[in-house]
């Protein structure tokens, strides 16, 4: 390349790089791949390497990107939190291990080989057993304070053990569970909200969470990788690491030592398919020269330590043909374009479909029916298409438009301003639109109509018998007779289900109605505000940002929802056969606990975790999340976690058994 064409080509990488960087770290929303960040950093590298004089200190060869987003308060770390070298390959980790022993006059390293986790990494401050300081990598040089939401970490105990140094700072990385990850969308995807992309990006954005209390009620972990103590007290850096476990603190426990390269390739091997067992998500292992005093002799660069690399999972590609493109409707109307693939193996399975999201993510990719395209799975479970391989489109490929009609009842579609979904807004005949309506009505966290599942109402709705939920109630044993394969007895068992289902409380029949953006905890809020229905249906939206946690996006859809005539004759109608449209007045049954938090944890065996709440309630008490200073007892079962205990001990919080806590009562 010519120097010109080069200082241009430098220009564009860094800039793309920075934006890049921006996306991942403080917006949580990466459009790239890290394969392909990578692949741009080793252009951008090799480009400065021809041409020296072209590399600016703010290039992003030379500096991390930054996860600061200015609403914190921001420090220096003690120490520059570095990233790590990249590779993808065994080849270039020995060529890493050839450097290594050539500097240190070795014949064998010894490496501690450790899962690299995917979350964002954290740098924590512990003084006299506690931890005073948690910072965010930010820059590297400086990051954003977040200690008291890392302080709600529960994984993290109050108080370390005996044994713990006076001061040191430990580094790791906050991360969320799959299932944690999945819970919150399945909440998210009830209220009508947009789903969040990977468990990254929610751990990311919920430590930067102004209130703790929310942060609080996210499903985050954490686990530490790196010990630096004042005083040089271990002479390996996985010595230090099996101690600080024996503090209390979280270390994983898959971390091996390995002495030599080979020994560390068949760690890789053998993780590179056991990760998928994991509850979590891993992208890669690091692989790190556990001596300290090597570690020191091998030293850093601008950027990254000289003794440390990290090895990354390959994602596999695929190219396959793009053979049409279908559109699906979901519960709320929202249109999902789904890419029809010629079936292709990917890690081990055929994938034939993959989500092209929305039609900006199509314009994005200028995707065509007849295209080649790269399909891509790395760890997140879902395939996507991460590119169209142009040459081989052929020129009249026509552009593609995104539908305009809904393909399932050809009503014209809609789309917000500055929304990127279309929608349906035949809410009330678009069948896919009222099946997952009546769905969501059953649902376990709904009505809980279990004799009912997802394909009855599908049936039910194909024969004309369930049009809303309300038909639900009008449904007799001879009309699910007159389906196929129906007999008596899941005819009969059917309308028991239905008709239990009439106790169930406000707070679960205002969930199950489906009102946009009223999911469970909202539900709650409201039912327990406005105490009825008749009430709810009134309130304004000042009454109704009033209550804790509403805001004005949920007061409108709310008040839009009683203004259509049609969901009125709907309520008349459940209301007539009797659900129940009113909160239970909390039914007090004494009041020894008033004014008292109580945490509840573990499994007992007398009652079950439900039972106890409701009776705390009944008796005037509060139910805690988690222990803390206003906590003033633990009802602690079989099974609860030391470190739980540990917080309860340290803030003074008594123990009560489950018989203690049902003698507290009696007396
Ligand atoms: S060591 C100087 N160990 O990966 C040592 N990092 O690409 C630098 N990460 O910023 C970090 N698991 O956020 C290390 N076991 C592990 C890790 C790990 C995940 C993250 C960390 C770091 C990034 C580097």
């Amino acid at each position: 390349m010519q120097r010109p064409e080069a200082q241009k080509r430098i220009a564009q990488l860094s800039s793309d790089l920075r934006r890049h960087n921006y996306l991942y770290y403080v917006k949580a929303e990466p459009e790239i791949t890290d394969f392909e960040f990578d692949t741009l950093l080793k252009e951008l590298e090799n480009l400065e390497s021809q041409f020296p004089d072209f590399i600016t200190p703010d290039s992003p060869t030379q500096k991390v990107g930054s996860d600061s987003i200015g609403d914190f308060q921001t420090e220096k770390h003690q120490r520059p939190m570095l990233s790590l070298g990249n590779t993808y390959n065994a080849e270039e980790l020995r060529e890493f291990d050839a450097r290594i022993r050539k500097a240190l006059e070795i014949d064998t390293v010894v490496y501690s080989c450790e899962l690299k986790i995917d979350g964002l990494a954290i740098s924590l401050q512990y003084e006299k057993g506690a931890l005073v300081k948690a910072i965010t990598r930010g820059d590297g040089v400086q990051g954003d304070v977040v200690t008291e939401n890392v302080k709600t970490l529960r994984n993290l105990p109050p108080k370390l053990n005996a044994g713990a140094p006076q001061k040191f700072e430990i580094r790791g990385e906050i991360f969320m569970h799959r299932k944690g990850f999945e819970r919150l969308n399945a909440e998210r995807a009830a209220s009508g909200q947009a789903l969040y992309a990977n468990p990254r990006n929610v751990a990311s954005g919920s430590l930067k969470i102004k209130d703790s209390r929310e942060v609080a009620k996210r499903p985050l972990d954490i686990l530490l990788y790196h010990y630096y103590g004042e005083d040089q007290m271990f002479s390996s850096h996985s010595q230090g690491l099996n101690e600080a476990r024996t503090w209390g603190l979280p270390v994983p426990e898959t971390s091996r030592v390995c002495k030599g390269i080979d020994a560390v390739i068949d760690f890789l091997k053998d993780w590179e398919t056991k990760r998928h067992d994991l509850s979590f998500d891993t992208d890669g292992v690091v692989v790190k020269v556990d001596s300290i005093s090597q570690q020191e002799e091998l030293g850093f660069t601008a950027k990254i330590p000289r003794w440390a690399i990290a090895y990354k999972f390959p994602t596999e590609t695929a190219q396959t043909r793009l053979l049409g493109i279908s559109y699906q409707v979901g519960r709320t109307g929202a249109i999902t374009p789904v890419a029809e693939l010629e079936p292709v193996l990917l890690l081990g399975t055929t994938v034939k479909r993959a989500s092209l999201h929305n039609s900006n993510e199509m314009q994005r990719l200028d995707i065509r029916v007849g295209d080649m395209v790269y399909v891509e799975k790395g760890g997140e479970i879902i395939p996507k298409i991460t590119g169209v391989v142009l040459e081989s489109r052929d020129s009249h490929t026509p552009v593609q438009l995104f539908i305009e009609t809904c393909p399932e009842c050809h009503t014209p579609l809609v789309r917000a301003e500055g929304e990127a979904q279309h929608y349906c807004p035949n809410t009330r005949q678009c069948p896919p639109q009222v099946v997952g309506k009546l769905e969501h009505f059953i649902g376990r966290k709904a009505m809980d109509i279990q004799s009912v599942g997802s394909e009855l109402c599908e049936t039910l709705y194909r024969a004309g018998l369930v049009k809303n939920v309300a038909d639900f109630y009008d449904l007799t044993e001879s009309d699910i007779l007159r389906l196929d394969r129906m007999g008596e007895k899941s005819a009969t068992n059917i309308i028991k289900g239905i008709n239990e289902s009439k106790m169930q409380p406000f707070e679960r029949v205002l969930f199950a109605l489906g009102i946009r953006f009223v999911g469970e905890t909202v539900a709650k809020k409201l039912a327990f505000a406005f105490e009825d229905i008749d009430a709810l249906s009134l309130a304004d939206t000042e009454a109704l940002i009033a209550v804790d946690e509403i805001g004005e996006r949920i007061a409108e859809s709310v008040i839009q929802y009683f203004k259509d005539p049609e969901n009125q004759i709907i309520i008349n109608r459940l209301k007539a056969h009797d659900l129940i449209f009113k909160a239970e007045k909390q039914e007090t049954k004494g009041d020894e606990l008033t004014g008292k938090v109580i945490v509840i944890s573990g499994v007992f065996e007398i009652h079950s975790r439900d039972e106890l709440k409701a009776m705390v309630e009944a008796h005037g008490g509060k139910i805690g999340s988690g222990v803390s200073s206003k906590t003033n007892f633990l009802l602690a079962g079989s099974g609860i976690g030391p470190s739980k205990l540990a917080k309860a001990e340290s803030l003074g919080v008594p123990l009560l058994s489950e018989t203690e806590f049902l003698a507290l009562l009696q007396s």
